[in-house]
């Protein structure tokens, strides 16, 4: 029965024409996150990339209660667990915010196995490790990963750490205001320094002490807008926003940077392909050698998706935005394996980083990978919400 199912749904896949994505046969959120898993692709690290796609993962279990998800989440996650709950191949003198992420799918499953001491200890761990060990600019912002970048706040890091914090503080501690503060601080210093209050975007990052190459003398920001970037920041907002408290003065000030940022990417939307560029600033788009990204595109259809459904953006007027957004990703991004059934996801950034100066240069300099999880697990998340949708409207 079920076999016979699966060979329909495929048999289907094959004959059909690559259609756009209202019509599509087969789910992409499924399809792709079978893809990638039967391919391989997923190794058992801790590392923010893998983690970015079980995120995604998380949601399409969520969505779906297809057990063999969540056991593949577990199974990933007991094999990086050491017994004093601390990490495999953890470096106790590196520490780095990419490091954290994790940490949101270890709460995920403590959540879901409350009486598995295990989960705990890892997550209390990662904890420690941020609040104690995690350096700080003066201002109190952690800084991205000690020793290489000190004093430096790039908004990668909003993900790496704010959702784990906001999870575990919501968790174990909720009415400490402390925890909440120190949370909306991080976001706080962002704000400051890398928003662009005219066009409402956000620089990569910015470094306190301004001695970076690329820090500007006033504000200390870096010099450009980078897709992905902004778009860690966009679900970072909207993530901890579902866990802070409402009656804490910071609940409406994330909400408002939310929307704020909403606003600046509905505007920015590329107009002939519905997805957004690599490098965002003014006078860049359309520039030689820059392109539409895949992960950043649908880091922000994610977001504006959800922020739909949550009643936090108005939805005559985002749904339109995230709609071209999902359709130029089927038809752009996803590609059929050669003859197989599988799928690959395309056009994903290998990697930003302000390791260099930051230039224009720089980004469009670093190549694009297929499969990247790091696009994979947002394309995820767009997708729950986009099922999600449609089946509100049969
Ligand atoms: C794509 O096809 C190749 C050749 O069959 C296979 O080795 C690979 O695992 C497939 N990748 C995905 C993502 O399905
Ligand atoms: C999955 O569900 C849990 C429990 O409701 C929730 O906390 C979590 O945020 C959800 N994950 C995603 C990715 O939506
Ligand atoms: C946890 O165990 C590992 C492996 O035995 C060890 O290297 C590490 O120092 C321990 N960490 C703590 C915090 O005890
Ligand atoms: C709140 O959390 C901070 C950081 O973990 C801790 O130092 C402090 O003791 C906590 N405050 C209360 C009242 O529990
Ligand atoms: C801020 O945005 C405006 C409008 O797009 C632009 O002209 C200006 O150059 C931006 N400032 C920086 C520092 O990028």
């Amino acid at each position: 029965m079920q076999l016979n199912f699966i060979l329909l749904v495929s048999l289907w896949a094959t004959i059909l024409p690559k259609t756009s994505a209202q019509q599509s046969s087969r789910p992409y959120s499924t399809w792709l996150a079978d893809s990638i898993i039967s391919a391989n692709l997923v190794p058992q690290t801790r590392w923010y990339t893998e983690a970015t796609f079980y995120r995604g993962l998380e949601s399409v279990y969520n969505h779906t209660s297809f057990q063999k998800y969540l056991d593949f989440i577990i199974a990933q996650i007991d094999a990086i667990i050491l017994p004093n709950g601390s990490l495999k191949g953890w470096d106790y003198n590196d520490h780095q915010l990419d490091n954290i992420r994790v940490g949101s799918t270890i709460l995920y499953l403590h959540t879901l196995f409350p009486s598995i001491q295990i989960y705990r200890a890892a997550a209390d761990f990662l904890h420690d490790q941020l609040l104690n060990h995690q350096k700080r600019t003066p201002s109190g912002g952690f800084w991205h990963k000690d020793p290489k970048y000190p004093n430096q706040m790039w908004l990668d890091g909003l993900f790496m750490a704010g959702p784990f914090s906001a999870t575990y503080a919501s968790l174990f501690d909720r009415n400490n205001k402390t925890l909440w503060d120190d949370i909306l601080l991080q976001f706080e210093l962002v704000e400051q320094h890398c928003r662009n209050k005219t066009n409402g975007m956000l620089k990569h990052g910015y470094d306190e002490s301004k001695k970076a190459v690329w820090a500007d003398k006033v504000t200390g920001a870096s010099p450009h807008v980078w897709i992905r970037a902004q778009g860690w920041y966009f679900m970072a907002l909207i993530d901890v926003l579902g866990w802070f408290p409402r009656d804490h003065e910071g609940y409406g000030r994330i909400k408002g940077w939310f929307i704020w940022l909403a606003e600046a990417l509905k505007r920015e939307q590329d107009v002939k392909s519905g997805g957004w560029w690599l490098v965002m600033d003014e006078g860049f788009v359309e520039r030689e050698g820059n392109y539409i990204e895949s992960s950043g595109t649908a880091m922000y259809t994610y977001g504006l998706l959800r922020g739909v459904r949550e009643g936090i953006l108005d939805r005559e007027e985002y749904l339109p935005v995230a709609e071209r957004a999902y359709e130029v990703m089927t038809e752009k991004f996803v590609a059929r394996n050669g003859t197989n059934r599988g799928i690959n996801w395309e056009g994903t950034v290998r990697v930003g980083s302000l390791d260099g100066n930051g230039d224009y240069e720089y980004y469009i300099g670093i190549n694009r990978v297929e499969n990247s999880l790091i696009g994979v697990g947002p394309f995820l998340l767009a997708s729950v919400e986009w099922e999600r949708y449609q089946a509100t409207r049969l």
